[in-house]
């Protein structure tokens, strides 16, 4: 396995959108997954449950479902979904789950739940950076998450926050060069007036 610093997989980590059908290695894929459970959560309970789909015919159904998610938000305009259908180019698809009713029991917001699962994912796609994979986090299967989890056993009161693909960069694809804001039009110093200086 490779390695890289923290900042440097911070720096360099992107969605990479193509990925080669070079196998990822059972040792990699338990180590990314370990990076995620080293997540924060609320009151550590620790939400996350991971569904791992290598099953070629899974990928390519929940990758129609996503198209179909998508073209439902987006329309058929550019881009919205690509032409090959999404998923089944990557050797692996993490479900990215939270167990927020058994853990967390109580109405609580979106924001609140997402807060204990979103970090989790984080840490799963810098890990995977860190060993040379790429990743994608995406959310656009929501539409047909009820036709997901019936496809694999994923109890109604778990809710399926994200897929992430996992492989090797295809052809093209690299890490770095993500396009983000300057921090001045970001990040204030002392009061939302006034830019934090260089
Ligand atoms: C909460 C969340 C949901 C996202 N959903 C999707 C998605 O459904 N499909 C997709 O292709 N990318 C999705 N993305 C990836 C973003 O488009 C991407 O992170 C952003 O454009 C910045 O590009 P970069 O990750 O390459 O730096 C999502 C990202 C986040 C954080």
């Amino acid at each position: 396995m490779t390695d890289m610093s923290l900042m440097e997989a911070l720096r360099v980590q992107r969605s990479i959108r193509s990925f080669s059908s070079r196998p990822v290695p059972e040792e990699a894929l338990r180590a990314v997954l370990r990076a995620a459970t080293w997540a924060p959560s609320a009151g550590n309970r620790q939400p996350w449950r991971f569904v791992v789909v290598r099953d070629p015919a899974a990928k390519r159904q929940i990758g129609l479902w996503y198209d179909d998610s998508s073209r439902a938000t987006y329309g058929n305009r550019p881009g919205a979904a690509g032409s090959q259908p999404t998923f089944s180019d990557s050797p692996v698809i993490i479900l990215v789950c939270i167990d927020a009713v058994s853990t967390n029991p109580g109405p609580r917001s979106d924001f609140y739940r997402g807060a204990s699962i979103f970090p989790a994912m984080q840490n799963l796609m810098l890990a995977a950076t860190a060993l040379g994979l790429g990743t994608r986090p995406t959310t656009m299967h929501r539409h047909h998450e009820t036709d997901i989890k019936r496809l694999l056993g994923i109890p109604d009161s778990v809710d399926v926050a994200a897929i992430v693909p996992l492989g090797y960069p295809g052809d093209g694809e690299h890490f770095g060069g993500k396009k983000r804001k300057p921090l001045s039009e970001v990040a204030f110093d002392g009061a939302w007036s006034k830019p934090l200086s260089r």
